[in-house]
């Protein structure tokens, strides 16, 4: 096993702790247990992928612009309020610049419509997103063809005026393509269903109206297969505060890039996905099929919430999966959130511990007698306290094990780092 196919966790008695050959890993833990000195940047030093990497706050992106010495250091700022370190270099994205091709329009169109709808936490299929993405698809590919920006894709919504787009794709394809058959059928529904579709699709640009939007959209788009060939990593930082704006363009992208690999895992490429403050930065709508298919196709997934309250805020009900979604799970100390600490603690199962007890005979003779007692093999105490310093490893199997955590500021392995030294098999 090599960092390249698993993620390193910190340090077990015989050596480095990983999370296992291509399983992803959920990182629970407070603010300041270590999710990010003792998880993401270990990880961003020692992996040989590309790696995706979502933050907050720019001080990993500047951790790592003064450290990395080989592949390149890309930032993208949907917020458009993140100052560039030295030799980093912006990147843009919008949903028109992966929709040259076809596939890629249909793909953008899925991730916006996927935030709309994971925004209201609806599930299943509904009338009026699936109508509007058979309008928005085509749009979308036709302002790619067209040249023109997402600021004149949102005017061509707001004023309700397709037929441009459906002579762009006529000209293009003739009357036999998907595009074409779809923008023509919309724009030959009746005037009611028709106001009710635009309206939806109207809805689905909602985050991308501000100027910080535009503004991303304009930088030199990702070239995602000279990325692919790394190790090169894409910093995505956006404060909090800025979310509304910020996923539809986050999500979007890191979808873009995650399909790609996908396309290309045959020909080796590989995707770290570090997604740090993962429920604030980058609620991926289809972060469960990721995890779950991206292993056998080049993705890995690290992923780090506070706890699962904050999880199911955005992913709903299918948050309480996510203990036995991701292969190997980590409790960082300090975890104050009952339910996640009492799911937890069901995971972690129950054993029988042996306990002596000494009986008296008759005079001074005494009897041991074991017997075995049915116990937590942790209990909601034992997990929210943790031991400093140290986190608790559930692996798929739940079986359980103590890791030394290894800040990167801190472990002499990671302070002085520059080059990836591959894994110290030796113990702590
Ligand atoms: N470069 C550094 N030098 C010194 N101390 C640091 C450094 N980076 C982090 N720390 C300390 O390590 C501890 C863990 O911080 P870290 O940022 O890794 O936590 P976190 O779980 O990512 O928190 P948050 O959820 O707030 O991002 C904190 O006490 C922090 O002050
Ligand atoms: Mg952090």
């Amino acid at each position: 096993m090599t960092i390249d196919s698993t993620i390193y966790l910190g340090r077990a008695r015989n050596g480095d702790a990983m999370s296992g050959d291509e399983r992803s890993a959920l990182i629970i833990g407070p603010s300041r247990s270590g999710k990010t000195s003792s998880i993401i940047i270990p990880n961003l030093l020692l992996s040989t992928r590309s790696v995706v990497v979502t933050s907050t706050k720019p001080d990993v992106v500047t951790a790592m612009a003064g450290r990395r010495i080989d592949g390149a250091t890309l930032l993208f700022d949907p917020s458009g309020t993140i100052a560039a370190p030295r030799g980093v270099t912006r990147i843009g994205y919008s949903p028109v610049s992966q929709s040259l091709e076809w596939d890629g329009a249909v793909l953008a169109t899925r991730s916006l419509v996927d935030v709309a709808r994971r925004s209201r936490l609806e599930h299943g299929d509904d009338h009026w997103t699936e109508r509007a993405s058979a309008l928005v698809a085509p749009l979308i590919h036709a302002t790619a063809l067209r040249g023109e920006s997402l600021g004149q894709l949102a005017t061509v919504i707001d004023q309700r005026h397709g037929g441009d787009a459906l002579t762009t794709l006529r000209e293009r394809y003739g009357e036999q393509h998907p595009s074409v058959a779809l923008l023509q059928g919309i724009l030959e529904t009746d005037e009611r269903e028709r106001s009710g579709i635009w309206s939806t699709a109207s809805g689905l640009f909602a985050g991308l109206r501000t100027d910080a939007a535009r503004t991303a959209s304009r930088g030199a788009p990702l070239n995602v297969d000279e990325f692919l060939r790394g190790p090169h990593q894409l910093h995505i930082v956006a404060p909090s505060r800025y979310q509304a704006v910020s996923t539809p363009l986050i999500v979007g992208l890191i979808e873009q890039i995650v399909h790609a690999t996908y396309d290309r895992h045959a020909k080796g490429a590989r995707l770290l996905l570090a997604l740090d403050e993962l429920a604030n930065v980058a609620p991926l709508p289809r972060l469960p099929s990721i995890v779950s298919e991206g292993g056998g196709q080049g993705v890995l997934t690290l992923a780090c919430v506070q706890d699962l309250s904050q999880a199911r805020a955005r992913w709903g009900p299918i948050a309480d999966g996510f203990l036995s979604l991701f292969p190997t799970t980590v409790v960082l100390p300090g975890v104050a959130d009952r339910s996640t600490l009492e799911l937890l603690q069901r995971i972690a199962g129950r054993t029988l511990v042996p306990t002596t007890s000494i009986q008296r005979g008759r005079g001074r003779t005494a009897t041991y007698a074991t017997s075995w007692v049915e116990r937590d093999r942790a209990t909601v105490g034992d997990l929210a306290t943790g031991r400093p310093g140290w986190a608790l490893g559930i692996d798929s199997q739940n079986a359980m094990r103590w890791i030394a955590l290894t800040p990167a500021h801190r472990s002499p392995r990671f302070r002085d780092y520059r080059i990836r030294d591959g894994l110290d098999r030796s113990r702590p």
